[in-house]
């Protein structure tokens, strides 16, 4: 879809459809009132019948709106003016492009931007209404043989801006939005392939198509060079799988050559059977997404080498796969990972925190500004959490500050949980330096627990995002999440944010 900026009143445009909003209960916002006065009342004639209250995301179409020059009005419910935040005002923005795209309108001209949202500046909406806009138009129908076609699909939105003095501002929130939504969607296609398809070696094959396009440093580290670094805590989770585990090492270099990097570590298990410790049959296939994190860090990669941010990023991603093959480990085996730590498996389904431990410590050769890993790595954290808020553990309290404050601007928001080491103990093992389980309770703060102990050597944020990543039942896919965090970080850290 195609994008643009402008300034101007609604009855002047020329487009297939002018998008304005309403507030519950009938209350025009200020361009519906412009459009309304040049229709001589025809808009609040037909919304005082009851056509339309203005609950949120609720449409109506109208067609020869006197006094106007585009072919017809979308009004668009946004609820109570009071209540008006993110959530709503994302809600309006996907219901007006859903809407547009459905009914046939090959361009848009939307005000929803115009609308002041608490808390937020006009570029805050326009960054918002670009990722909202793709991401309502996402398919993923590649393994479709007769796809659902769109008759005559939305190709270009224009979000106007009430001010020309913000037009600046509003064009580079749109290259944001956009850099985002294409990180998202990277996300989402990677994460929604089947794991007979996304293979460690595919998303190995994509980082290097990766860096060809944005001209980024590349490197594959394969099982022998693995061996010789001594990461067998990582190669004992592939051990029961026909597929070469792989280490993926991308690099940004916008920044100073002296600056150090931000490093993104993301897991990358391509599928998640529990391996001898074996998951139950219902939902398995779910596990397809293990490798969410891997493909949300190749998602922000991208945003960020699409805008060209002039900061050093360096993504990692351990991609392997976890199977019950006749070589693959058995619980109460114990290995040594690469910073020397001996861990006993005593449950092969905790196979997460095994390759994240040994690139944990890999990323200590970057000499990190910071590292943030992000990991579908526990249940419990959906228990906790649920499927709004993503896990959220750091070893810096400003780190970890900072990253909710993104979440939240974001709306891609993190939850903080606990790091003490009073829960360290669970992780005792008669045999070894540490168990790789830590029993029944407390799940994701044992997780995140266990990848402290090897991440003493810089600051760190730990993202559990089980419960965040993707969606189940009907509306099953892939949510990319949390690219929009991340993307926003690594934006506010190069001061480039309105
Ligand atoms: N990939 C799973 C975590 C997961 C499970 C994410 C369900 C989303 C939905 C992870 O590898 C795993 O299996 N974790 C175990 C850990 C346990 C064995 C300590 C879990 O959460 O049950
Ligand atoms: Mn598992
Ligand atoms: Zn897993």
């Amino acid at each position: 879809m195609e994008f643009s900026i402008k300034s101007g009143s609604p009855e002047k445009q020329r487009s297939a459809c002018v998008v304005v909003g309403v507030f519950e209960p009938r209350k025009l916002t200020l361009s519906a009132e412009l459009l309304d006065n040049a229709a001589r009342n025809h808009i609040s004639d037909i919304i005082r019948r009851g056509d339309m209250e203005g609950k949120v995301g609720s449409t109506l179409l109208l067609h020869n709106v006197p006094g106007t020059l585009c072919d017809r009005v979308l009004l668009i419910g946004l609820g109570k003016e009071k209540e008006f935040g993110d959530k709503e005002y994302c809600e309006a923005v996907h219901s007006a492009v859903r809407t547009l795209n459905e009914t046939g309108s090959f361009d848009g001209t939307v005000f929803l931007t115009e609308t002041a949202v608490r808390k937020r500046s006009a570029a805050w909406r326009v960054r918002q209404a670009a990722m909202v806009a793709q991401q309502t138009v996402y398919r993923f129908d590649q393994f479709k043989s007769k796809k659902d076609k769109v008759r005559r699909p939305l190709r270009k939105l224009t979000f106007v801006i009430d001010r020309r003095n913000e037009l600046t501002a509003a064009e580079a929130a749109l290259s944001q939005g956009q850099a985002i939504a294409e990180g998202v969607a990277l996300a989402k296609d990677l994460a929604n392939l089947p794991a007979n398809v996304c293979t460690p070696t595919h998303l190995a094959d994509t980082a290097q198509k990766m860096a060809a396009e944005h001209k980024l440093d590349y490197q594959i580290l394969e099982r022998d060079e693995m061996t010789g670094l001594g990461m067998h805590s990582l190669l004992a989770v592939a051990k029961g799988s026909h597929q070469a585990p792989k280490l993926i090492v991308l690099q940004h270099k916008g920044g100073k050559s002296d600056e150090k990097p931000v490093v993104l570590v993301g897991k990358g298990i391509t599928f998640d059977t529990g391996g001898i410790s074996l998951k139950p049959a219902a939902e398995m296939d779910e596990m397809k997404y293990d490798m969410c994190g891997a493909a949300s860090v190749l998602g922000a990669l991208k945003a960020v080498a699409m805008l060209k941010l002039p900061l050093n990023l360096t993504v990692i991603v351990p991609a392997v796969e976890n199977m019950p093959g006749g070589a693959a480990t058995r619980p109460g085996d114990i290995v040594t990972s690469m910073s020397g730590q001996t861990i006993e498996i005593l449950n092969t389904d905790a196979e997460g925190r095994l390759i994240l431990c040994d690139a944990l410590t890999y990323a200590a050769r970057f000499d990190p500004e910071t590292v943030i890993d992000v990991a579908t790595l526990t249940g419990a954290c959906v228990v906790a959490l649920g499927h709004v808020a993503s896990g959220l553990f750091a070893n810096n309290e400003a780190l970890a500050r900072e990253l909710l404050h993104c979440g939240d601007e974001a709306h891609d928001r993190a939850w903080q949980m606990p790091l003490w080491n009073d829960y360290q103990e669970l992780l005792k093992s008669p045999f070894a330096d540490m168990a790789n389980v830590g029993g029944r309770w407390g799940g994701s703060i044992t997780a995140a627990c266990f990848l402290a102990r090897f991440t003493r050597k810089y600051t760190w944020a730990h993202l559990d995002i089980a419960g965040t990543a993707w969606k189940s039942g009907t509306e099953k896919g892939a949510t990319g999440r949390p690219v929009p965090l991340l993307v926003h970080y690594l934006l506010k850290r190069t001061g480039k944010l309105n």
